[in-house]
């Protein structure tokens, strides 16, 4: 299926409730979850809109069927709690109070709350009153992801206990959720919005459904509806540049401006950063003009890129091909990038401060970049090079149009089948801006901190007590521990008996213990090529983005791609990549190769595909030995490490 592409008649797809009239407000108390209830509500069909908790009653009078309270990382007792409008609860709206939501409602509303001085976090199972609305058709025994510091000590009038922790004996009970369905007023002391509360969905469907009454109107074709009027309002009669990857993202991206505008006034421009994989512009430009881009231009732009520098603070840094550190790449890649696009802007006489430009951004992206329109609190994890700095200024002056930054990964992929992309190009795995450019680990010295004998020591025993041989090695790559980002060490194991291999229960529990045990570890991978380890690795190959260097990953990852789809594996999985690794234990200067396969839906979270199930052994032991083979290279891995610890990328 082909999309239309007819400028004169802009798509109005045939929906029933554009805007249903039957909106939930979230209040925002700070919670990193505010953003989980928002997707998990919209998912039942159910229109939202986020608030700071102390939102003006007035806003909230019209067109709102409920209010959720997310949870938040005070006391309510502190000096800076977050605090509601006192008239907040006389809108007679129906209101759900999670973790600090619940415990303010309660003070709000006349009772009290004892402040605790530990934080417990952690799953456990409470007992909840099935006849209460908010638990209708749930067993009893339910597991939750419990969250409390301060607990509820007396309910306010008019409230009853509908679900205690089941935990700790009489006396360490605590009120795990209250309600006053009369007001309709509900409390719960969990997450509901997380996977980890077993039925939270079943919970917040409740809510919606029994409590406030909600029909459902809300569908993903009246958000691609919004989303194309939200375009056609912001940009007026203007034009609009378009960054376009060839990710599903940006292509979703253009194909909703083409809907919105009319291909004549959509241009796109599709840079060759030079990190691109084997041939792979050539193919996106063909894809894109299939989506209905005419006004479509390719720069290769590779010498613009290795050569690029950027201001940090001040300082001057770059050039790129000189650099090892990770966040000072991404940032070069991405103003780069702007400076692309600008070149190419002006050489199509755009008004360079006032012009419009469109860009693929999920919402994880933005999460991930600590942007502020995200969460006032998320911590940076990395850089994405759609929110660098420049970027965010042209946003500032509201220039920016991101019609999926609302969405996620897999939303971007029902809505591209919605709108008729062909199916080829809404399931391509993701490739990220940077391309290989964070594929290639860049250093000039080994990673060698005091931890380093110590963590390796530690690993030697943990790893031998299953039959495997182990080594630190002295590189450290990015993950996510906690709610913050990680840059530690990368354990390697090798079975001491070939067979240990076929046993990826005890790999991935292996994967798993480490990095749990050992905090200056966040990622394992296991060693595929057969061969022995040595005692130690303590060198590196001093290794920058040289355009050699990104030739030797660029060839590695075609190899590796091509035998995954000629074993029929690849579509089975999220995203496979290949990393080079700066370590060739033969004393010569190569590199190793990482091989990571992950599947995962949101790519907030991850797990890498099984070796022997989904990975077949004899494949990937074959390909491992034709890529050790070639010139330069040295071993070849597997990185068995879910995200948390470690990310899906290693920079
Ligand atoms: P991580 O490594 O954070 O990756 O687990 C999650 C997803 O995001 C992609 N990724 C990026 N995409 N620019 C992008 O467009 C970036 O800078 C970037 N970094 C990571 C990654 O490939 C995965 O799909």
């Amino acid at each position: 299926m082909t999309m239309r592409t007819d400028s004169s008649e802009p798509c109005t797809l045939n929906t029933t409730a554009k805007n249903s009239g039957e909106k939930i407000a979230i209040l925002d108390c700070g919670a990193q979850y505010t953003k989980v209830i928002d997707r998990r509500v919209r998912e039942m069909n159910v229109e939202t809109e986020i608030f700071p908790l102390n939102v003006q009653p007035d806003r909230l009078r019209d067109g709102f069927s409920g209010i959720i309270i997310s949870g938040g990382p005070n006391s309510v007792y502190e000096k800076n709690a977050p605090k509601c409008h006192p008239d907040l609860f006389k809108l007679n709206l129906p209101v759900f109070g999670i973790c600090y939501g619940m415990q303010l409602l309660n003070l709000a509303l006349g009772g009290t709350v004892q402040s605790g001085t530990t934080k417990e976090y952690g799953e456990t199972v409470i007992q909840v009153q099935p006849d209460s609305s908010l638990f209708k058709g749930l067993e009893q025994n339910q597991q939750v992801l419990m969250s409390h510091g301060d607990r509820i000590d007396a309910l306010a009038p008019g409230f009853s206990v509908v679900a205690e922790s089941a935990g700790g004996g009489q006396q360490e009970r605590i009120v795990a959720a209250m309600a006053n369905p009369e007001a309709k007023i509900y409390g719960v002391q969990f997450h509901p919005e997380v996977e980890l509360t077993e039925h939270g969905t079943d919970m917040l469907k409740n809510f919606l459904y029994e409590v406030c009454q909600v029909s459902g109107l809300f569908q993903l074709k009246d958000r691609i509806e919004m989303a194309i009027e939200d375009i056609q309002q912001t940009v007026g009669d203007k034009d609009v540049f378009v960054l376009v990857s060839g990710g599903v993202d940006s292509s979703v991206t253009a194909a909703l401006l083409v809907r919105a505008l009319g291909p004549e006034r959509v241009y796109a421009v599709h840079i060759d950063s030079g990190f691109m994989r084997h041939q792979e512009s050539d193919g996106v430009c063909e894809a894109l003009q299939a989506i209905g881009l005419k006004n479509l231009r390719r720069i290769d732009a590779a010498d613009y890129f290795f050569n690029g520098m950027a201001e940090v603070n001040g300082k001057t840094i770059g050039p790129l091909s000189t650099l090892t550190d990770p966040e000072q790449k991404r940032r070069i890649i991405g103003d780069v990038f702007y400076q692309m696009i600008q070149k190419a802007m002006a050489e199509a006489d755009f008004d360079l401060d006032n012009a419009f430009i469109a860009q693929g951004t999920l919402r994880p992206d933005l999460i991930e970049s600590g942007n502020r329109s995200v969460s006032e609190t998320a911590h940076k994890i990395k850089t994405h090079h759609n929110d660098v700095p420049i970027i965010q200024e042209h946003r500032e002056k509201g220039l920016i149009i991101e019609p999926n930054k609302d969405w996620h990964k897999d939303e971007v992929r029902e809505v591209g089948r919605q709108l008729g992309l062909s199916e080829e190009l809404v399931s391509r795995q993701p490739f990220p801006g940077p391309g290989l450019a964070i594929r290639i680990l860049c250093v000039d010295k080994p990673y060698i901190t005091n931890k380093f004998e110590a963590t390796q020591k530690a690993l030697k025993e943990k790893a031998s007590a299953k039959g495997y041989d182990s080594l630190l090695l002295p590189v450290k790559s990015v993950g996510v521990q906690g709610d913050g980002r990680s840059y530690s060490y990368l354990a390697i194991l090798a079975p001491q008996q070939p067979e240990r291999l076929q046993n990826w229960d005890e790999l991935k529990n292996l994967a798993r213990d480490i990095p749990n045990h050992l905090h200056t570890v966040n990622r394992v991978a296991v060693i595929l090529d057969g061969q022995p380890l040595p005692e130690q690795c303590q060198t590196i190959t001093p290794t920058t983005l040289q355009s050699e260097t990104v030739d030797k990953l660029r060839r590695v990852d075609h190899q590796v791609t091509s035998a995954f789809r000629a074993a029929g594996i690849h579509d089975d999985i999220s995203q496979l990549l290949t990393v080079l690794v700066p370590v060739d234990m033969s004393g010569e200067k190569g590199h190793s190769v990482a091989i990571r396969a992950v599947v995962t839906s949101d790519y907030m979270t991850a797990r890498p595909a099984s070796l022997g199930k989904e990975i077949p052994l004899a494949f990937i032991q074959h390909l491992a030995n034709i890529l050790s083979d070639e010139p330069g290279m040295d071993r070849v891995m597997y990185d068995i490490t879910s995200k948390p610890p470690a990310t899906v990328e290693w920079e």
